[in-house]
């Protein structure tokens, strides 16, 4: 055995070099990687007693990647690009050996190769649409050649990698081997003698020939994704790089624009976001104070306490992963109504094809409702989501606290109370903790959780792991009205209001902000949530704009009106009669109204936000910045692209946030606007939120 580089080893067996390629954890593309494949593809080349070569990986995959700490900074060693010009160019057959992933890079190197065989399990993709960017060794040119033009473009805009099975059926793959290394020798040495061609994918022209003069490939493909990726550029230029593969004169011309796409993705500030975030969100998982080594609890069954809307999206994560539920109401009629909602969304997602018929019965079987909540006594950990009210909360963390079992998590899905308060109902606040789900909750992936004040280490732990476990995201986050997301966003709904008393409507507020790449404007979102959260009836005076839209029954999408008019499809349209009654207020209020242009809504519905950020960091709400980022993409649909509100305002530079503040503050003289000491401290010194460091 030669060593060829530090990650990787060349051995010569009966004729076939096999060179190792050994970069825990995932054999990514850094720079020892790459020497070896060129210094071991010419060690190959130039040894006479071999005529093959095959690639194979150590450890629990094949390159899955390239090295994304590289990205940014200054790289060394050959590029990949040069790596994998040596590769396709070598006189003797490569054969690659694929486990695990090859993804990305890891599947571009793969593709030099003049065979391929891999494992049963082995996953095939390029997923580096979700970072922002696109394949950029020739990955683009290469793949339309192998598995056809349609299958390509849906790799490279979903990004979802492909299993063997159809990596096999669409030619990616010659065979699918059993013990890898030998299989792959065995192919090498029949590549050998039967005198099988080098297969170089570069000069096979057959498949994208297929789709030449078929623009309709593109125009449905741009049309299945064209929602999904609103506002996103790489998306957009992967298609455009297969369209050059498929319409350029030459394989190199193609490679030109996939190059040429692929520098203004990485250099521009879209996938800088989305590097930013998924940094972030691993980040999120890292918790100063508790060590990595806690003990956890094991959550082998939960209670769910309230079958409405959070509970029955909550039931539906947990099941989903096998673990059983015992959901309780206080009446059978609400019981079953909540019990009849989650298996119609199961049906709904089975008849869709997601899930068979079978999971829908597993899951089905693993729920149990009752009326009487002395059956969550053995649970291992009981999330509250009944209707938020802090009495009501407390009397039943107090009948808990008699019921379950000592060392149970007792949660709160509570969306704005005080979780310190909560637990102050019980003898054990050490286990009771706000688990904050976001809405609907089956789908949503932000799993917010607010630590108390006495919440233990091993709750939190297992908080963060059982986030993990049921797919969710989880930040966090400290006690305060609202926590981290829903305090944010008060702020924004304030301007908001401000705005349409002033001189804008509903609909100009949420035109800007939809275009900013939110999923819905402010009153788009008040309508889909209903006007009436936390509005009384019977306290109700027609003093705010909502008082009088609830008590004229327009309560939103639920009622067919509400900020906007629905028709039965809840398609919306603005609405005569709320505009009349905004200007009644207006006028009231003594208000002149003015002509608000677009830059000043965005702004004014924004900087409040990051301003509000820059407090809750200042109070130890929350642990880094980018944790509030990560509450913000994956609770509120903030656009990833833009990597998150705190993210955002260091890309524009806090000192110009600052100064919009005080822009603000001046031309309303309205002490909402007084910046926090923190933006002005960090934009004196020059820096960024990235930089505060608790
Ligand atoms: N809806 C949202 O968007 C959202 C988002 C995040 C968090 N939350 C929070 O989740 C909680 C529940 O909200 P929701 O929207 O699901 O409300 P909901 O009105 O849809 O459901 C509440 C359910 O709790 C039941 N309930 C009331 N008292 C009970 C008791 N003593 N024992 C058992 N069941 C009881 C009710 O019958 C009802 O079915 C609230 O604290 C809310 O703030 C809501």
């Amino acid at each position: 055995m030669v060593a060829v580089s530090n990650m990787a080893d060349l051995t010569v067996e009966d004729g076939v070099a096999v060179l190792t390629i050994d970069n825990p954890p995932v054999n990514a593309l850094s720079a020892g990687v790459r020497v070896g494949l060129t210094e071991g593809v010419a060690m190959a080349a130039a040894d006479d007693s071999v005529s093959a070569m095959v690639l194979i990986c150590a450890g629990r995959t094949f390159i899955a990647g390239a090295d994304i700490t590289e990205f940014g900074g200054a790289s060394t060693g050959p590029s990949l690009h040069d790596a994998l010009t040596a590769m396709e160019n070598c006189s003797k057959p490569i054969v690659a050996a694929i486990h695990g992933t090859a993804l990305g890079g890891g599947l571009e190197t793969a593709l030099v190769c003049h065979y391929r065989v891999a494992d049963a399990k082995a996953r095939f993709g390029l997923p580096e649409v979700n970072l922002g960017l696109l394949p950029g060794a020739g990955g683009t040119q290469r793949l339309p050649r192998v598995v056809g033009v349609a299958k390509a473009l849906e790799m490279v805009t979903s990004g979802v990698p492909i299993g063997s099975e159809e990596a096999l059926a669409s030619g990616l793959i010659s065979e699918i081997v059993e013990d890898l290394r030998g299989g792959a020798i065995a192919f090498a040495k029949k590549v050998v003698a039967e005198n099988r061609p080098l297969v170089r994918i570069r000069d096979q022209n057959e498949k994208i020939d297929e789709a030449k003069g078929k623009p309709e490939l593109f125009a449905a493909i741009r049309k299945s994704i064209a929602r999904k990726t609103r506002n996103f550029k790489a998306p957009e230029f992967n298609i455009q790089c297969i369209e050059a593969a498929v319409n350029s004169a030459s394989f190199d011309e193609g490679l030109t624009v996939e190059r040429s796409l692929f520098t203004e993705l990485m250099t521009g500030e879209q996938s800088a976001a989305q590097r930013y975030f998924f940094f972030a969100e691993r980040m999120a998982q890292k918790i100063p104070d508790v060590p990595k080594d806690t003990v956890e609890i094991p959550v082998n069954k939960v209670g769910v306490i309230g079958a409405g809307t959070m509970g029955g999206g909550i039931s539906m994560n947990i099941l989903n992963v096998g673990i059983p539920v015992t959901i309780i109401e206080t009446k059978q009629e609400a019981l079953d109504r909540g019990m009849a909602v989650i298996r119609k969304n199961y049906e709904n997602t089975a008849k869709k094809g997601r899930i068979s018929q079978q999971d829908v019965e597993d899951r089905m079987g693993l729920l149990t409702g009752s009326l009487n909540m002395e059956d969550l006594a053995d649970c291992d950990m009981v999330i509250e989501a009944v209707f938020e009210n802090m009495d009501l909360k407390k009397d039943i963390f107090g009948r808990l606290d008699k019921i379950v079992k000592q060392g149970a998590i007792l949660a709160s899905n509570t969306s704005a109370l005080d979780v310190n308060e909560i637990a102050s109902a019980t003898t054990r606040p050490e286990s009771v903790i706000g688990l904050h789900f976001f809405s609907p909750a089956n789908v949503m992936k932000l799993l917010e959780i607010v630590r108390g004040d006495a919440s233990s280490n091993e709750v939190i732990r297992t908080s963060m792991s059982f986030a993990k476990k049921i797919g969710k995201a989880a930040a966090l986050v400290g006690v305060c009205p609202g926590f981290v997301g829903n305090r944010i966003l008060a702020q924004r709904q304030y301007q908001a209001q401000k705005l349409i008393m002033e001189g804008a409507m509903p609909q100009d507020v949420d035109k800007v902000l939809f275009e900013f790449g939110l999923p819905m404007g402010p009153y788009q979102m008040s309508d889909l949530a209903g006007l009436d959260i936390g509005w009384d009836a019977e306290k109700s005076k027609g003093e705010t704009i909502r008082d009088v839209l609830c008590e004229a029954g327009r309560r939103g999408q639920k009622t067919g009106a509400g900020y906007y008019d629905y028709d039965e499809n809840r398609n919306h349209k603005p609405s005569a009669e709320v505009e009349k009654i905004i200007l009644e207020f207006s006028e009231k209020s003594q208000n002149v109204r003015r002509e608000i242009d677009e830059e000043e809504i965005l702004a004014r519905c924004i900087y409040p936000m990051i301003n509000e950020g820059a407090k809750i960091l200042d109070e130890g709400i929350a642990i880094r910045a980018s944790d509030v980022d990560v509450v913000w993409v994956y609770g509120y649909g903030w656009p990833i692209y833009r990597g998150g509100p705190m993210h955002y305002a260091d890309s524009i530079g806090l000192d110009k946030v600052l100064a919009k503040m005080k822009e603000y503050g001046e031309l309303t003289g309205d002490a909402f606007w007084e910046p926090s000491p923190l933006l002005v401290k960090l934009a004196a010194e020059g820096k960024g939120f990235k930089d505060f460091a608790g």
